[in-house]
This record gives structure tokens, sequence and C-alpha cells, in this order.
């Protein structure tokens, strides 16, 4: 079988980085029909950089399980879980903490951005992040991983943790995962400085969207995006160095499901103004009623932790076998 695997940390509200990068792609290989689709909020990795605020945790872990409902994930026809249900993530994720070299680990971009110069004072748990996300994968034998461009280094290491795996052990029980990057928005970029990745961690609010953002700040924002005075070119090449331009096209693209060229060529020659003021509307039509619908859903907390458990019940199904295995191919005694 082909099975989908992939995650999302619950720290902080979900950016139209994550829907356009990974979650609508997550409902797309869902209603594909030919995968069997795993879906987690990975509250332990959120734990990595923020450990002291339970109440924002368990927040967050609800808001995220309410943005997938909301996006389009149907908890029946996916595997909806958090990932600190399911303790073999853990148990997993230790063995791997032994598979992985620390050189491996230390070549990670992501951890030299987020430890930055004060690699001393970050976490234990930060640095060993990417072995905990190569047992997520791997503790349901995954072969496919959507995620945004930003993870493709992380998913190089899953690869190479199970081969080492494999190899070390003379066994062909891991696979070697495919990563799926695709689409127009694999990677979203700040509205104010299209050098930089949209992110949630930015202090201000106007470098992004957020899904719970309402359709008024919605439009706000794309209006207010920063531009430069060029028209659209005639076609996709002439938008060449401008990166806060592509990003609104690739935006434009991703949300209407068209590619980035039909785009520039449909609005060849518009000034930006008028392109932002219709993108607006485009996004106010796309994400408003999932921020609403999201907000209906928090109203009952109670179903969405029943939704979560039974997500766990089900990934566990598949998760505990695995993990049996691999305790007896490494042979701890049980
Ligand atoms: P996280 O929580 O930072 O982001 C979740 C997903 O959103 C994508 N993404 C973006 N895509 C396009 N443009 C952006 N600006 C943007 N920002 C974020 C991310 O690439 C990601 O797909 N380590 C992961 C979570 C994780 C995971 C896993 C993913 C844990 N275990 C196993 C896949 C498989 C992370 O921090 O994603």
């Amino acid at each position: 079988t082909k099975r989908v695997f992939s995650g999302i940390q619950p720290s902080g509200g979900l950016t139209l980085g994550n829907y356009l990068g990974a979650m609508k792609r997550f409902v797309d290989m869902q209603n594909e029909g030919s995968f069997e689709t795993v879906y987690c909020m990975v509250d332990l990795h959120a734990i990595t950089t923020v450990l002291n605020d339970p109440a924002a945790l368990r927040h967050n872990t609800r808001e995220l399980c309410a943005g997938f409902i909301a996006s389009g994930i149907d908890p029946e026809k996916s595997i909806l879980f958090n990932q600190s249900q399911v303790p073999e993530h853990a148990q997993l994720a230790w063995i791997f903490n032994c598979v992985a070299r620390m050189g491996w680990m230390g070549r990670m971009t992501q951890w030299k951005d987020k430890a930055g110069e004060n690699a001393e004072g970050a976490s234990l748990g930060l640095f060993a992040y990417p072995a905990l996300m190569a047992a997520d994968i791997l503790i349901y034998h995954a072969t496919h991983v959507p995620v945004g461009e930003d993870q493709k280094q992380h998913l190089e290491l899953t690869r190479d943790i199970a081969a080492k795996f494999n190899h070390d052990f003379g066994v062909d029980f891991f696979p070697i995962t495919e990563p799926v990057i695709e689409g127009a928005a694999t990677r979203v970029m700040n509205l104010r400085d299209g050098t930089k990745k949209m992110s949630k961690s930015d202090p201000s609010d106007m470098t992004r969207i957020n899904l719970t953002d309402t359709a008024d700040q919605i439009a706000k924002k794309i209006k207010k995006a920063k531009t430069d005075p060029d028209p659209l070119p005639e076609t996709l090449d002439g938008l060449g160095a401008r990166p806060e331009a592509r990003n609104l096209v690739n935006i434009w693209a991703a949300l209407t499901e068209e590619t980035p060229a039909a785009v520039v060529e449909a609005n060849a020659g518009k000034l930006f103004g008028y392109f932002k003021q219709d993108l607006a509307e485009i996004a106010v039509d796309k994400l408003a009623p999932i921020s609403t619908e999201m907000g209906r859903l928090m109203e009952d907390t109670a179903e969405i932790d029943r939704i979560l458990a039974r997500g766990a019940e089900r990934a566990r199904e598949l998760s505990e076998p695995i993990l049996k295995q691999t305790y007896e191919i490494v042979g701890m005694v049980r």
C-alpha cells in the first residue's frame, strides 16, 4: 500500500504557508483515493522550543485539529491524531537517536537557524528533533511525505536513518520515503519581504495570513503586501528577480489550482494594485470559510478530544506491530 504521513506543529496558529504548502496537499492526497493517509499534530516537536506553557499547548493542539478538519481532512477517511497519544513515536525516536550521527544532526540547517549563536542554550530535544521526525514517518512505514520546501533536508535525513538501520541490521525493514514537495506554493514567502519565508514566528502579523484571520484581515494584509511598481509581465520568465511579485502569483496559483504561468498570462500587463484587489477576493473566498468553521469546531473541544482519542487508537493499530518488530530486530528482550 501507499501510505502518506505528515505532521504539523501545534506551536501557534496555522499560516497560509502551512495551508498551501502542506494542509491543502494533505486534503488532495486524502481525496485522491490511492493513499492511506495519516496526519498528526506533533506536540512532542512543539515542546522542543516552548515547554512551559501548558495552556497554550492544549489550545494550539485543539485549534490545529480544528484547522485540519475545517480544511477538509475527514477523520474517518484519514487517521488524525496527536503525537504524544501514540507512545511508539517517542519509543522509535530513541532508537533512531542511536542510529543518527551527531554530525548528521549538526548539519541540519533548521537546527543551525533555530539554535543560532546560542546552541549551548538550545534544548537537547531541538537537536534531536529530526530523529523524532524520522520516527513519526517510519513508525507507519509511510512511503510518501507531503511537506513544504523547508522540510526537504529533514526528509533526506529520514532516508539516511532508514538506510543505515536497514544496512546495520542487514534487513529490508524501513522504507526509503519519497518526499512530496509539489505545487505552486512549496515555499510561501513573507508578505513584507519576499526573500524570507512566511512564518508563524515573525514578530509582525502583517507578514503572514493566519488561518484564523477574518475576511477583513485577509483582504487588508494582501492589499498591503509589498510589491514593486512594475505591472505583471507577459510571461512567467518576466518575473525574474521580483520575489514579492512571484510570491503573490504563486499564492494565487495555489489557491485557484492553476499554474503560475497561467496566472501571469491571464493577468499580463495588470498593475499590482489591481492584481492584489483580485487576489484578496480569491483569498477571502477560499480562506474565510475555513476560519469560520475552525471557530465553530472550537466551541466543542470535548468533541475534538474524542476525535483525537479515536485517531490515536487507529494510529496505534499500525504503530504497535512496527515497534515490536523493530525491538526484535534490535535484540531487545520483550
Ligand atoms: P511545521 O509545523 O513548521 O510546518 C508544517 C508544514 O507546513 C509547511 N510550511 C510551509 N510551506 C510552504 N511555505 C511556507 N512558508 C511554509 N511554512 C511551513 C512545512 O514545510 C510543513 O510541511 N518538522 C515539521 C513537522 C513534522 C513532520 C513530521 C512533517 C514533524 N514530524 C513528519 C512531516 C513528517 C515542521 O516543523 O513543520
